[in-house]
């Protein structure tokens, strides 16, 4: 199993489900986080030569998905959440060793 931790612009929250739930994905989590990359957000010269780093509010969605559909869930974010201008944000994965339903104690695959 796979994570994928994806950072998005907030606007596009509702495309991006869209295009997951057609996916097949059984379950998601989003949070609202706040971040910068390689920009450092919106870089304003102050008093001089001092910078203010400003965090730009961001939405983060956590989905953890069988190996198998790892190539496809990534094509439909990119497809739903790019703009092509900076700050679309950024693409996390990572392997996952374990999942397990409180309720029924099932855990691998099947608990997803
Ligand atoms: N290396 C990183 N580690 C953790 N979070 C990151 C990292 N890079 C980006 N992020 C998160 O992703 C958000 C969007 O990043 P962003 O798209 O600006 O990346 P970038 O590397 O600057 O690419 P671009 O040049 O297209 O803007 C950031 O606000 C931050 O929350
Ligand atoms: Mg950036």
């Amino acid at each position: 199993m796979k994570k994928i931790e994806a950072i998005i612009r907030p606007f596009k929250l509702d495309d991006v489900k869209e295009a997951l739930l057609e996916e097949g994905i059984k379950g998601l989590t989003i949070s609202e986080v706040r971040g910068y990359g390689r920009q450092k957000g919106h870089k304003e010269t102050y008093r001089g030569s001092e910078y203010r780093i400003e965090f730009v509010p961001k939405i983060k969605i956590e989905i953890v998905i069988p190996d198998n559909k790892l190539e496809k869930v990534i094509e439909a974010i990119i497809r739903t959440a790019k703009t092509g201008q900076v700050g679309d944000g950024k693409i996390f994965i990572s392997d996952i060793s374990d999942v397990i339903r409180i309720r029924t104690e099932e855990s691998g695959e099947e608990a997803l």
